[in-house]
């Protein structure tokens, strides 16, 4: 075994393991600089957390649940793990983002794993934006529908694919997409998405992780401020991101919510979210549509760092995911690890996370950042 790959220490001593068969895969990794290990940053100005309004960071969700709201489910949803709470906060969420009904999960990851390996059958297909999460991409991988990825947000991509699959009355076409990317943080053209659904007879399943609490006037994400939430099939909202808490619902009709409790694997064979999570959660819908000023504080933040020159190529994003592009892993580490000495958390995000070439900084923007803050991070930068 590498001494490379040892990150942590061992807290004692025993004969290990004779695990030589992952050397392979994890050599790989050593020798790519790209081996993922995990390690705790305190002190660090946060540019890297996915905590937009610092609801988190702020702990704003903090409260003594510990004895009104069990910190144990107890069981899947479907056996012992319902509760008043969850059913409550799901009508909460489905009124909240002008729909019929909306089921939780215990993450965005299971989410989209769930929607998209239930719902889309042997024989019908599924359209896939190419930047796609990997959480959409595995619950591709898990259905027995047909897939083919379109190139990022290129309409004309996607209407040929379209025109190539249609669909028909034995087969369904799915359209699987985000509103923010969460590695360039731009938006997905959702108006010509939708367009091209109801012309091609394609059903659009939108993720809106990086826009809940961030993009609306009220937090409630891009497919709502677009007015277009009638003409969407299934909308995914996260809650570890923006709302500062964790988990995640699946919004649409009823008869979708009912599908999703018979058929989605990942809710119902797991453990539901305690009702403690659950209370959060409600809680952060509380709250997070009354933070204008901090989304206010956000653009200024976002419009201010897009005009400000780099030596590096910088991604148009008017989100607070700002990505700035330092081909190579070795060197996007060696400028993330120099951010890091002067006291900022910049991680980079290296291949193959994103394409070779396309190596970067990952700047995450929260309402609690100042201009001076990111004033300095683009000095050094610079
Ligand atoms: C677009 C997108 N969808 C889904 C997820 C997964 O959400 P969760 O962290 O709740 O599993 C993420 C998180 O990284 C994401 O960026």
């Amino acid at each position: 075994m590498s001494a490379e790959f040892n990150c942590q220490k061992p807290i004692f001593l025993r004969m290990p393991y004779f695990d030589s068969f992952l050397d392979k895969k994890i050599n790989e990794r050593i020798s790519g600089n790209f081996l993922r290990c995990l390690s705790v940053k305190n002190g660090l100005i946060d540019f890297c957390s996915n905590d937009y309004l610092g609801i988190a960071t702020n702990k704003l969700l903090q409260e003594d649940v510990s004895k009104q709201y069990n910190h144990g489910a107890k069981g899947s949803r479907s056996l012992a793990g319902n509760s008043q709470i969850a059913e409550e906060t799901e009508a909460m969420i489905a009124a909240f983002h002008q729909s019929d009904a909306a089921l939780i999960f215990n993450s965005g990851y299971n989410a989209n794993t769930g929607i998209l390996s239930s719902v889309p059958q042997r024989g019908d297909i599924i359209l896939y934006d190419s930047l796609a999460h990997a959480s959409i991409r595995d619950g591709i991988r898990l259905s027995q529908a047909q897939s083919f990825s379109f190139m990022h947000n290129n309409m004309p991509d996607l209407e040929a694919k379209l025109r190539q699959f249609p669909a028909t009355k034995e087969r369904n076409v799915f359209i699987a997409t985000e509103t923010v990317f969460s590695m360039d943080g731009d938006f997905a053209p959702v108006a010509s998405i939708v367009n091209l659904c109801s012309e091609y007879g394609a059903h659009l399943i939108i993720d809106e992780a990086h826009a809940i609490g961030v993009i609306g006037d009220n937090g409630e994400g891009l497919v709502q401020k677009l007015g277009l939430h009638e003409q969407v099939f299934a909308r995914i909202y996260t809650y570890g991101k923006g709302p500062g808490c964790h988990g995640a619902a699946i919004v649409g009709s009823n008869k979708l919510r009912s599908y999703l409790i018979n058929f989605a694997r990942s809710f119902i064979f797991t453990t539901a979210l305690p009702e403690s999570v659950i209370r959060a959660i409600a809680t952060s819908y509380a709250i997070f549509p009354g933070m204008k000023k901090e989304r206010e504080q956000l653009k200024k933040l976002i419009d201010f760092f897009q005009v400000q020159a780099l030596p590096f190529k910088k991604l148009y994003s008017m989100t607070p995911v700002q990505g700035v592009i330092i081909p190579g892993n070795t060197e996007v580490k060696h400028v993330a690890s120099k951010l890091e000495m002067d006291g900022f958390d910049i991680r980079p995000i290296l291949y193959p996370s994103v394409p070779k070439g396309k190596e970067r900084l990952r700047i995450s923007l929260h309402s609690f950042n100042t201009e001076s803050q990111l004033e300095k991070v683009l000095q050094l930068l610079n």
